[in-house]
């Protein structure tokens, strides 16, 4: 197969969830004798310091000749400075825009090990399984922005096929999944929501009578992800409301080191990112929870290199290494970020083991 990867590490966190991140590749790729090709390069303010470029050339025309991306985290006080010209943020925005990654996939479901991790009552948690789809290279992102001591602005926009291809995309899983897709938009106030609306009734009635759909303004789905989040399965937003709620649902499942990411798209590369930033509070302690970004490299394995079964004995081996307690202190356990990922790797190995002697 001679699948060709990039690893981005990025900051803070970043490099010790991705150093996790290489050893499951590397284990994968031996166990199934994949050849996989692995390469890394410099983003965000790794990059700025040695390049001043938060997207280094070499680091997006490496991207665009791989297969898939994975990232760690960007950012840090260090590059805080509101009146810098280049953040490090810009990096991982221009990568997501260069490489045309409109949807992001956040899954979210909750281990039963760690219902009473969470600040919610178990009864309301306990069927947890959401897919958040993020549109992921629009709205107030990527909209012209002015900045000044006096002024500012972000403006946000959509056309009508940025809405319909993310829409779309939503509907096929919804329909794979169990036949429920929410739209959550503000199209009491924002004209832009006002077109997700209309524009996902006509994808929603033409092409999928058979799936349930409903909308719901963000405020009030703030307060039902907590309140009653088993209600919701596939879930479709604009960027910055796909960015807020899913924080926000990472409380329901235990730590926003679980949760992984896959962002999709027109080009060759899918980018797997964990959905939390580099966490400078934790970073450079052993703390970092990896299962968010080992879940990535599943995710990696399903939609980049068309490996589902893969995929599902990643997420397999995550979740036992949760029901065994072998886990961050984050999640109720005492390993560290390294151990807790060998403890998945060694879960791999048994479920192959026990996969090998079955058949
Ligand atoms: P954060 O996600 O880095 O951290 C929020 C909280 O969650 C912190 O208390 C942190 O310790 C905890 N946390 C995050 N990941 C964890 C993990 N794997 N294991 C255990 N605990 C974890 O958000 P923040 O503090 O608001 O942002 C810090 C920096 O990260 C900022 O510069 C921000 O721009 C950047 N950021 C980057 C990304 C990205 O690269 N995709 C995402 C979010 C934030
Ligand atoms: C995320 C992050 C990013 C976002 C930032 C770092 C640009 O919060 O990946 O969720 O807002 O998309
Ligand atoms: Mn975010």
């Amino acid at each position: 197969m001679n699948a060709k990867v990039v690893l981005l590490p990025g900051d803070g966190i970043g490099p010790e969830v991705t150093d996790q991140a290489e050893k499951l590749i590397r284990s994968m790729s031996d166990q199934y004798g994949l050849g996989i090709e692995i390469n890394t390069g410099l983003i965000g303010g790794a990059a700025l310091d040695e390049t001043g470029e938060p997207l280094p050339e070499d680091t997006l025309a490496m991207c665009r000749e791989a297969d898939a991306v994975v990232l760690g985290a960007v950012g840090g006080p260090k590059w805080d400075d509101p009146h810098a010209k280049k953040r490090p943020e810009q990096g991982l925005l221009a990568l997501r825009r260069e490489l045309k990654l409109f949807a992001n996939l956040r899954p979210v479901r909750l281990h039963p090990a760690l219902a009473e991790i969470s600040p919610l009552k178990t009864e309301r948690i306990k069927n947890v399984d959401l897919m958040v789809v993020r549109e992921l290279t629009g709205g107030s992102y990527f909209g012209d922005k002015e900045e000044g001591d006096d002024f500012a602005s972000d403006s946000c926009t959509y056309t009508r096929e940025e809405v319909e291809r993310v829409v779309t995309m939503a509907a096929d899983m919804a329909r794979a999944r169990y036949g429920r897709l929410t739209m959550i938009d503000k199209a009491n106030v924002m004209a832009t929501s006002r077109l997700w609306r209309a524009v996902s009734a006509e994808v929603m009635e033409k092409k999928y009578p058979d799936v349930a759909y409903e909308t719901m303004l963000v405020d009030a789905a703030a307060m039902h992800i907590v309140a009653n989040p088993s209600r919701f399965n596939v879930i479709v937003t604009e960027n910055m409301f796909g960015d807020i709620l899913t924080d926000e649902a990472s409380v329901l499942v235990g730590s926003m080191g679980m949760l992984p990411s896959a962002s999709l798209g027109e080009g060759k590369a899918g980018l797997y990112e964990p959905i939390h930033g580099s966490a400078p509070d934790i970073a450079g302690r052993g703390l970092a929870n990896p299962f968010g970004m080992l879940g990535s490299v599943g995710m990696m394995f399903e939609y980049s290199l068309g490996m589902r079964e893969a995929a599902r004995q990643v997420e397999l081996a995550i979740w036992n290494a949760v029901s065994a307690g072998q886990c961050t202190l984050d999640i109720g356990g005492n390993l560290r970020t390294d151990e807790a990922a060998d403890a998945v790797i060694n879960q791999l190995g048994d479920i192959h083991a026990k996969k090998v002697a079955f058949i």
